[in-house]
Parts: structure tokens; sequence; C-alpha cells
């Protein structure tokens, strides 16, 4: 028996190109989410920070120097990495002790910085997320991997180029409305098509950025939410999964097993099934992540996203909106922090700060979150709260 879990708080630098160094770009993120919680520093119990490339900045060990700064230095701070996946990962791990009841208030941040060290630098440095020996080691980067995973989706569901490029569309759409988005542009299907051939059949606009940024959420027992008197969301279902570390260990290729592992467990831990779900926040690294995202989560069958999201079923106004914040391609993918920057998504649709890309009536979000191909994943499932 576990105890019932909250957000209290939520907030997020601007994901992008960011001028500050790695620990005050998390503080202001920290102190954005404390200050929505209507806590002190004092308030926190322990810190969970998940970040996987600190030391780009000159910063590892970075949980106790981000409890030291918030003038908490004996509050106990424990660092994850979890590639790409970090932020989930993260989040499950601060979630667990808040639910077995070892606190009642603790601070869940994530935090990159590495766009100072450009483009190729960045990619060497994000190939070692993959299985090295196998993978980046013999030069097969993260578009190059989900460029095979296209391939082989594309040929065995007989999708397209354009099938891809709508995902990137609709997402700079939504983007466009989150003034925290990196990049913020309205493209086409020809601009997406148009755009450099990266990783064939992947271009330039069917990638995600390299992105600098933080977010945080304060998570808390529920007793502690009610006493807070603060609007707060609660954490209904939680899963993860786990897959073969390299792409070619893997049986089939157009399907991502540790996300259909971590969504299983969240869908009966909170006891519903996709149908029931009002929005999600998925990892749409590559336009083809998505399209695998939403099949492995269930809400479309195996071969069928493709069509779905050219009807516009994913949409803002669509039966199952995916990606309201942007997604990683059009808000960013700050990969320590992405995975908690869903759970800020989810917070500000919950509580009235999304202004202009809310989805109108919803109640159940369900957040996605991997790491490098799919080794790891993790899935949240999120239910708003009404306050009378
Ligand atoms: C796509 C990619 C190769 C582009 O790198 P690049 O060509 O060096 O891009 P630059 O940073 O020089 O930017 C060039 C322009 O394209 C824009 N841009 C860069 N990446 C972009 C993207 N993914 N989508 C849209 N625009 C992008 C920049 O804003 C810039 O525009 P500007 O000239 O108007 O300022 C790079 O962003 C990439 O590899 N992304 C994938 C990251 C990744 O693998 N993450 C892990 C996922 S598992």
């Amino acid at each position: 028996m576990t105890n019932k879990v909250c957000v209290v708080g939520a907030g997020s630098t601007k994901y992008g190109k960011l001028n500050e160094s790695i620990i005050e770009i998390a503080l202001s993120a920290a102190v954005d989410a404390i200050n929505s919680a209507g806590i002190t520093p004092k308030d926190i119990q322990a810190g969970y920070i998940s970040n996987v490339f600190g030391v780009a900045d000159r910063q590892v060990h970075m949980a106790p120097v981000i409890m030291s700064n918030l003038g908490i230095p004996n509050v106990p701070g424990l660092t994850i990495e979890s590639a790409c996946g970090s932020g989930s990962v993260m989040f499950r791990e601060a979630y667990a002790n808040v639910a077995a009841g070892f606190y009642d208030c603790v601070l869940a941040l994530g935090v990159e910085k590495v766009t100072h060290t450009g483009t190729a630098r960045s990619t060497t440095l994000f190939s070692y997320c993959s299985d090295f020996f196998y993978e980046g080691g013999n030069g097969a980067s993260f578009p190059g991997l989900f460029a095979s995973m296209a391939r082989a989706y594309m040929t065995s569901h007989k999708a397209s180029e354009e099938d891809l490029a709508n995902v990137a569309v609709k997402n700079h759409e939504n983007g466009l409305l989150n003034p925290k988005a990196h990049v913020r542009k309205k493209i086409t299907v020809d601009d997406v098509l148009k755009s450099p051939v990266v990783a064939d059949p992947l271009k330039l606009l069917d990638c995600c950025p390299f992105s600098d940024g933080a977010s945080a959420v304060i998570l808390c027992s529920e007793d502690f939410a009610k006493k807070s008197g603060r609007p707060y969301v609660e954490i209904i279902g939680s899963g993860r999964g786990a897959s073969p570390a390299a792409v070619q260990g893997r049986e089939d290729i157009t399907t991502i097993p540790s996300t259909v592992a971590a969504a299983k467990q969240a869908y009966k831990m909170a006891g519903i099934t996709p149908k029931d779900i009002d929005f999600a926040e998925v990892h749409d690294c590559f336009t083809i992540a998505e399209i695998i995202d939403i099949e492995d989560l269930g809400f479309f069958p195996k071969g069928k996203a493709a069509r779905a999201v050219r009807e516009g079923a994913t949409r803002l106004t669509g039966d199952i909106p995916v990606n309201p914040s942007g997604g990683l391609k059009s808000k960013g993918h700050p990969i320590g922090a992405t995975g908690v920057g869903q759970v800020v998504e989810v917070f500000d649709q919950f509580t009235g700060r999304a202004d202009g890309r809310e989805v109108k009536g919803a109640e159940i979000a369900l957040t996605h979150n991997f790491g490098a191909t799919g080794a790891s994943a993790a899935v949240h499932i999120f239910k708003k709260v009404d306050r009378k």
C-alpha cells in the first residue's frame, strides 16, 4: 500500500541556447517551482536531480551543490542519470520515496546545458548514451539510429516522409503557443521535406534541437498538498520499462519495449485504459519516435498512427492531443530536464497556466519519456484535482 502523491508546484526556464551556468539555470527553475508551491526551501526534505552532461559545464555531483545554493545544505540530494529519459526516471524515484512515506515534500529538478559545446561535440557526447561498443563507437549517432527505425517503420507500415513531417508541423504549431519553447517557428510539410537531410529519411526539421534548460516540480503527500491551499495535481499511475540497449538487440525496431512495459504498469496502477487519457506529452526526439510512441502507448493500433496524425487526431483540438507544449521537437530537448518539463506542462495545463494552448476539458494526462533509443523509459499518469 502506497500513499497518494501530488505535484504542488512547477517551474521551468525557457528552453534554448542559454548563457547562464548550469547551476544558475537549475536554481532559476527550482525557485520558480518553490514559489509556485507557496513553500520555502526549508520545507524540502530531499532533492532529486536529473542531469547527463554536467561535466560539459564543469559541474557533476550536482545535487549537493543545488541544495547548498538553495540554503538547505543539510538536506540530502541525489543525482540520477538515464540519458534522455533521466527526468522521468528521476521523477519516479522522487515519487516512490514520497509514496513510501519517507518524505512529505521533495524537489524533483532536471537540468542540462550543452549548446556551448557545438553540434559536433554534442553529437559525440550524446552517442555515449547509446550502447557505445555496438552503436556510437561505430559511427551510429542518434539521428542515424532513429533513421533506421524510420526506414523499418515506413517499410512495414507503408508510411511516407510526409507522414513523419506531419508530426513536426503539428508540434511546431503547438510550440508557437508556448513562450518557453526553443524553436518557435511555423513550418509546413514542404519546409520539412526541403530541409537538409541529417540521416536519410530524417531531415533537419524531423529532429529535435540540442537545448539548454531546467524544469522543476515539488512533489508532496496528499495531506501536504491539501494544507498548502495551492492548486495541485495527483499522480495516479507510474511505470518503468527497459529494452535491449542496442537497437540491433531488438526483435522489432518499429516498437519500443520499454514504453510498452512502462505504459502497461502505469495504466494498471491508475485503473484506466489509453482511451481515458485526455492529452499526452510524449518523447518525440525525432518525428518517427512520436509515431511509434503513440502506438506503443495504446492510443492507436500498430501501423495506424501516421494516418491518425494526418487526420488531425493528435492536434490540440483532436481526439487525443499529443505534445501540447510543442514536444521535444519544438519546445526543445535539454536531456536531463525533458522528463520533468513534461510534468510541468501537465501541471500548467491542469492549473490554468497554459494560456493559449489549453487542452479544453482535460482531466487525465500522461507523460512518456525514454533514454537513448528507448533502453529505459518511464510513464506517468496524472489527474486534475479541483479545489473547491
Ligand atoms: C538537427 C541538427 C543536426 C541541426 O544541427 P545544426 O545543423 O548544427 O544546427 P545549428 O545549431 O547550426 O542551427 C542551424 C539553424 O537551424 C535551426 N535548428 C537547429 N536544429 C533544429 C531543429 N532540430 N529543428 C528546427 N530548427 C533547428 C537553428 O535554430 C538555426 O537556425 P538559425 O540559423 O535561424 O538560427 C541537430 O540539432 C541535431 O543533431 N539534433 C538531434 C539532437 C539529438 O540527437 N538529441 C538526442 C535525441 S535521442
